[in-house]
């Protein structure tokens, strides 16, 4: 079966634009595919957390998982910092990446722009440490939204680098973009991507949201200034109310092109009622599994010690091989 890693990082709550660009496919992946699936706390403290939050954060996102249809019998479901491998590999690939090269990262640049006051050396290197957890398990497929495209190609780049140099230690993945919701909009401002944590919370709805609230944020979404109030979809023209046909159609599984004509003569508010409807509708299932997981402190750590035993025996292989490739002694 062809292997396939992800991970989603535990700050602040999951939202919809996670589980459409990321954890659906996820799910679906886990019957063909041998998957692993991470929650990526090393990556969360590149920016400053409050400790309790995260700790929370964490099982919120491990229990989240679950209640999303992650199963822990078919896929290998661990917490990044359970597995010291991660960080020693990506030591060794930090001497292997330019600076460069992360110069260039649009994430970097951006989240340094806006947090001028702590521009930390993990921040920086934070690609290098995605390259390592993918190379780690040499995934050959990794699902994940439009906006991790460029750190995608940066692992690529580094894993083609060192198989130049040492042979092939390393298999090259592929990125899986799904075509259609890799990237949700902002309700709010739908020309960016919804992102859990904007300081506008009517931007974004969390997985874990009560019903009502989901339904008033969807109610006030922006749709757009246009005079005619004409519903179809054009993500250019029409940012806002693409966004909610993609959010309807993702949340009913009907395709874009069954779901336009019958809003031949409605209106925005129409479209919006719908939607609410069709989002509450798939995330009160997730929720109610989600209330049941997150109180059993037990089999949660069933589920971390067994992934986290899994994952480090597989890890390990991939760090030897790349410890020996780069002249390293072997533990005697
Ligand atoms: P993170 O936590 O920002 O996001 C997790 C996943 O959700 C996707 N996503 C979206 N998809 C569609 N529309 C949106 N508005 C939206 N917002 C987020 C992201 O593309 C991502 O797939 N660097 C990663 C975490 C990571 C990782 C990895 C991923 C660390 N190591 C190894 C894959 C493989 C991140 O910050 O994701």
């Amino acid at each position: 079966k062809p292997i396939v890693l992800s991970g989603c990082q535990p700050s602040g709550q999951l939202t919809l634009g996670n589980y459409m660009g990321a954890l659906k496919q996820w799910v679906s992946m886990q019957d063909d595919h041998d998957c692993l699936y991470m929650l990526v706390d090393l990556h969360a403290i590149t920016v400053r957390q409050d400790p309790k939050q995260l700790f929370e954060a964490c099982l919120d996102g491990l229990a989240l998982y679950l209640a999303c249809g992650i199963d822990p019998e078919k896929s290998t479901l661990f917490v990044q910092s359970h597995v010291p491998q991660h960080a020693q590999l990506s030591w060794v690939l930090n001497c292997y990446t330019q600076m460069g090269e992360l110069n260039r990262m649009t994430q970097f640049k951006d989240k340094s722009a806006k947090n001028e006051n702590n521009i930390n050396v993990g921040l920086y290197g934070y690609p290098v440490l995605m390259a390592a957890d993918i190379l780690m398990y040499q995934a050959d497929k990794v699902p994940v939204g439009d906006d991790q495209k460029q750190h995608l190609e940066l692992t690529r780049d580094i894993a083609n680098r060192m198989n130049n140099l040492y042979g092939d230690i390393l298999r090259v993945p592929e990125p899986h973009i799904p075509e259609f919701g890799a990237r949700i909009m902002s309700l709010q401002e739908p020309e960016k991507k919804m992102s859990k944590s904007d300081v506008n919370p009517n931007n974004f709805i969390g997985l874990l949201e009560d019903p009502k609230k989901i339904t008033k944020k969807i109610k006030r979404a922006v749709t757009d200034s246009d005079e005619q109030a004409n519903i179809y979809f054009n993500p250019q023209e029409k940012p806002g109310v693409s966004n909610l046909l993609t959010l309807l159609s993702l949340s009913t599984g009907k395709s874009i092109d069954e779901l336009v004509p019958a809003y031949e003569d409605k209106m925005y508010g129409h479209l919006k009622g719908d939607v609410a409807e069709a989002v509450v509708g798939l995330l009160e299932p997730i929720q109610q599994r989600y209330a049941d997981i997150r109180t059993n402190r037990d089999y949660l750590n069933d589920v971390m010690r067994n992934g986290a035993e899994k994952a480090s025996a597989r890890a390990e292989e991939t760090l030897k091989k790349v410890y020996e490739a780069v002249g390293f002694i072997p533990k005697p």
